[in-house]
């Protein structure tokens, strides 16, 4: 019988429903823990991205375990703040669109680092400052134009992507930057993408960090943060992500080798990392059907609560919560896991090799703590699954399942 933690899976399907996301306090403390572990020869401070899973009560437990946050939004600001006013000093805003009123209000709750994109957000930038008669502490994103082996959709270091300014043109526009009164430039930043499991093209941007660095500050910068963004991958392929502690301190060897000397802080923007392996959306069988011979197991989970397979074509581990009790056959059967949504696209797997499972029996879908619920929508009319925090022997309900009445609330 699986469990999360110290609680047996069906014991919460049972009292919560499904679908559910379920995840563990103890195993996201564990990441944090690695990432501490393996940063501590160098100053530096995990900026945890909220995008990953942007829960209030799982930004709480980072709070509480010493993070700061990545953000990319007003609203991802705004969750920050409710969750842990304080850690506001320890926010850094990335995204390549920040609106003036975003940039208001992150002003205002006084954060850590801007992470600028262009010339015309630095110029936003500028005005929101002097507006505000508040110095904001600067850097940009460079792009540093280094491939990285993952999903086209998730990779963005290179110079066709939206992200960042070209490296070649950065020292310019942090000249321009230094002239604006309300203005401190204090770092560069860079983001090469995200679920990488090769270290090499970590290493490779932060060697040209580095240089650049040292350009910019014999331009007279005063340089004292690097940002090295997200990104590092978790093994899906394994159960519970694989073994992230060797992960986290190879990925902390490419990231630090080419800084060693620069005397700067490291800030890191780990998402995946840190809660990818701490959750699982449990999801009951609802049918069994065979169309032209081909095996379906028809869940009541679909692309609206879990979009990854669909939109990335990513393949989560996909286990029965019970092996040899009830409902259990000997044997396996290939099967597509799919969702009652009413697209082809929508499936967990295909062609998936699985032990022969019955209906009203529960499966776990492994890994989907990160950008699981954050990419949850409504599609179908479908509200979103309830999420419980788990740790040790309790389980806190840190979101409500929606109700059919809560989507239709703001519609005229
Ligand atoms: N920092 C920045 C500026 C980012 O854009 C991201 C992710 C992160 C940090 C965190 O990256 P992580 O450590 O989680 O890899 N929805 C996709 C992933 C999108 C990632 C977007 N940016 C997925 O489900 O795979």
């Amino acid at each position: 019988m699986l469990h999360c933690e110290r609680i047996p899976l069906p014991e919460l399907a049972e009292r919560l429903g499904t679908p559910l996301y379920v995840y563990s306090a103890g195993m996201i403390k564990e990441r944090v823990r690695a990432f501490q572990k393996a940063f501590r020869g160098v100053e530096h401070s995990i900026c945890y991205s909220v995008k990953a899973n942007s829960n209030l009560s799982i930004l709480r437990l980072l709070g509480k375990l010493g993070c700061g946050f990545d953000v990319v939004s007003g609203g991802e600001l705004e969750r920050v703040l409710r969750a842990n006013r304080s850690a506001a000093k320890r926010v850094v805003f990335s995204g390549v669109g920040k609106t003036a009123t975003e940039i208001a209000a992150a002003l205002k709750a006084g954060i850590l680092l801007f992470n600028l994109e262009s010339a015309s957000e630095l110029e936003v930038m500028a005005k929101g400052a002097a507006k505000a008669k508040r110095t904001a502490k600067i850097a940009f994103r460079v792009n540093p134009d280094v491939p990285a082996d993952t999903h086209p959709y998730i990779s963005t270091g290179l110079h066709k992507h939206k992200f960042g300014v070209p490296i070649g043109e950065a020292r310019e526009l942090y000249t321009g930057a230094a002239k604006a009164k309300y203005l401190q430039v204090a770092g560069v930043s860079v983001h090469i993408g995200s679920q990488i499991t090769d270290f090499a093209p970590f290493s490779v941007a932060m060697e040209r960090v580095a240089e650049l660095v040292g350009q910019l500050r014999s331009d007279g910068h005063k340089i004292k943060y690097v940002d090295a963004g997200g990104g590092l991958g978790i093994d899906y392929r394994a159960s519970g992500g694989g073994d992230g502690d060797k992960a986290v301190s190879e990925y902390a060897r490419a990231v630090t080798g080419p800084l060693r000397g620069l005397g700067v802080k490291l800030l890191l923007e780990p998402g995946r990392a840190i809660v990818g392996a701490a959750g699982v959306l449990l999801t009951r069988i609802l049918y069994r059907k065979t169309n032209g011979g081909k095996k379906f197991l028809v869940v009541d989970a679909a692309m609206n609560d879990l979009i990854r397979p669909s939109l990335y074509q990513a393949e989560h581990q996909i286990v029965p919560v019970r092996s040899g009790g009830l409902g259990y056959e000997a044997g396996s059967e290939v099967v597509d896991i799919v969702g009652p949504v009413c697209e082809s696209g929508d499936f967990f797997a295909r062609g998936r090799e699985v032990p022969v499972v019955q209906e009203g029996e529960l499966l776990a879908i492994l890994d989907a703590g990160a950008y699981g619920m954050a990419l949850a929508s409504n599609y179908n009319t479908r509200p979103r699954a309830a999420e419980v925090l788990v740790d040790g022997k309790s389980a806190k309900v840190i979101r409500k399942r929606e109700k059919v009445a809560d989507l239709l609330k703001l519609e005229i």
